[in-house]
């Protein structure tokens, strides 16, 4: 897929920044990088537990109050139950208040998204806004949760360009 000059004019722009801020201050800049395997230790008990459905959504990619909430309510999951014993939902829950909202994206936006959903963040409106209506009606896609349809590499938590492919 090709980006508009603008688009690539802002990235380029940020790429000098996100090398300024890492060669300031090393720590925090891994924070920056959203998109990027996430710099979080990762919990065997989450992917096995919250990646069957669905990829393992980066923790870092919603605030700490929606993971709360979601793991309140795993029996009534987005019209499933994915309930969990009270020691793996205990382990999981610890370790995404930990993780949460560590992306810069999700830090910018003042309120925890609609339904507690990633795809419903204003930053993943504004960031899939080139994706037509079309794509996401494909049947390889059909939900914008389905995050792996397009980023290749969904799984290991890797949202870079580099790794995205438009299914057709
Ligand atoms: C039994 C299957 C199942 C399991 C297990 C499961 N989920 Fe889900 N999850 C779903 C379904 C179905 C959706 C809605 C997907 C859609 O809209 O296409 C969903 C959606 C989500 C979303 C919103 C995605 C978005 O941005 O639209 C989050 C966040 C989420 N799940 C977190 C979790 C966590 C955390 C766990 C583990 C505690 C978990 N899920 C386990 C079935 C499951
Ligand atoms: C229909 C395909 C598709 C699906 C499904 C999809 N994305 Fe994307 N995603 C894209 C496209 C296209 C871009 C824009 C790439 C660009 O212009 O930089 C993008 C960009 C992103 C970016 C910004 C990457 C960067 O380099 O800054 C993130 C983060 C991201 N997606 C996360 C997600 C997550 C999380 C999900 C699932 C909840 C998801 N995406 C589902 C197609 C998709």
């Amino acid at each position: 897929m090709s980006l508009t000059p603008r688009r690539q004019r802002r990235r380029t722009a940020g790429a000098g920044l996100a090398l300024l801020s890492l060669l300031a201050l090393a720590p925090a800049a891994r924070a920056d990088d959203d998109h990027r395997p996430a710099a979080v230790p990762p919990l065997p008990a989450y992917a096995q537990e919250c990646g069957s459905c669905h990829v393992a959504y980066p923790p870092g990619l919603l605030p700490a109050a929606s993971w709360q909430r979601l793991m309140a309510g795993l029996p009534r999951h987005f019209g499933t139950d994915a309930s969990l014993d009270p020691a793996a939902a205990q382990a999981i829950g610890a370790w995404l208040a930990q993780h949460a909202g560590s992306a810069r994206k999700v830090q910018r936006e003042p309120a925890a998204p609609p339904e507690d959903r990633i795809s419903r963040s204003a930053w993943f409106q504004r960031e899939h806004r080139e994706v037509s209506a079309s794509t996401w009606a494909l049947p390889a896609v059909k939900s914008a949760a389905n995050c792996g349809a397009c980023h290749t590499r969904a799984d290991q938590g890797d949202f870079s360009e580099r790794h995205l492919r438009l299914p057709r």
